[in-house]
């Protein structure tokens, strides 16, 4: 069985692989030959999620998947959410992103904050979400150098280390993306026990 994964980002197509049976090859766009931009025009993830994997099915008629993420900072009412890679600007700029987070909260003693994924899959023609969440705090500092995006400002609950001081083993045990995805994995584990 073969599903198209809404991304040409092979790393992140590789991580979904590594968990799902062998009986699932999960394609990305530039697999199957899939060349334009896929539009992101919603004000939710599960919006932007959902046009992404319809945007596949309606053009191609084939089972896929699209995923979509954001940081939700309580005290800023869930922003920047589904704006989180452009907060500061359309360069998608990270050290700009955090920067304007954390002006935002200057003084604001909440800092309570989650990523979020979300994954919405269509196959044989029907749509399902998956959701993943990782709750934690927004440091008044950034510390650590690994990871990606707001990483180094994001403390995950129970844990002295921000996302960027974890290993990318540490990270991917814990982090929304990965709880996303293993709901994902269980459905097709189970779906493909029976075709
Ligand atoms: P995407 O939907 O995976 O492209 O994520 C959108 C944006 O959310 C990214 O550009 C980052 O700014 C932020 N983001 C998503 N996942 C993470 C993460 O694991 N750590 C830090 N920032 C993230």
């Amino acid at each position: 069985m073969e599903l198209i994964f809404a991304t040409n980002n092979r790393n992140k197509a590789e991580e979904i692989q590594q968990m799902l049976p062998d009986t699932i090859r999960v394609l990305t766009l530039k697999d199957v030959g899939i060349e334009q931009d896929i539009p992101e025009r919603q004000s939710t993830l599960e919006g932007n999620a959902s046009e992404k994997a319809h945007f596949i099915y309606e053009r191609y008629g084939r089972d896929c998947f699209a995923d979509d993420t954001g940081l939700e900072v309580a005290a800023l009412g869930g922003a920047p959410g589904v704006y989180s890679a452009r907060y500061a600007g359309s360069d998608k700029d990270p050290q700009a992103n955090m920067d304007k987070v954390l002006e935002q909260l200057k003084g604001e003693d909440n800092r309570r904050a989650c990523f979020r994924t979300v994954i919405s899959m269509i196959l044989e023609g029907e749509e399902m979400f998956f959701e993943g969440v990782v709750e934690g705090r927004l440091l008044r500092e950034k510390k650590g150098d690994a990871g990606f995006g707001y990483d180094p400002i994001f403390l995950p609950e129970g844990s002295s280390l921000t996302f960027a001081q974890m290993s990318m083993e540490e990270k991917n045990r814990i982090s929304h993306r990965s709880r996303a995805i293993m709901k994902l994995a269980n459905y097709l584990r189970q779906y493909s026990q029976h075709l």
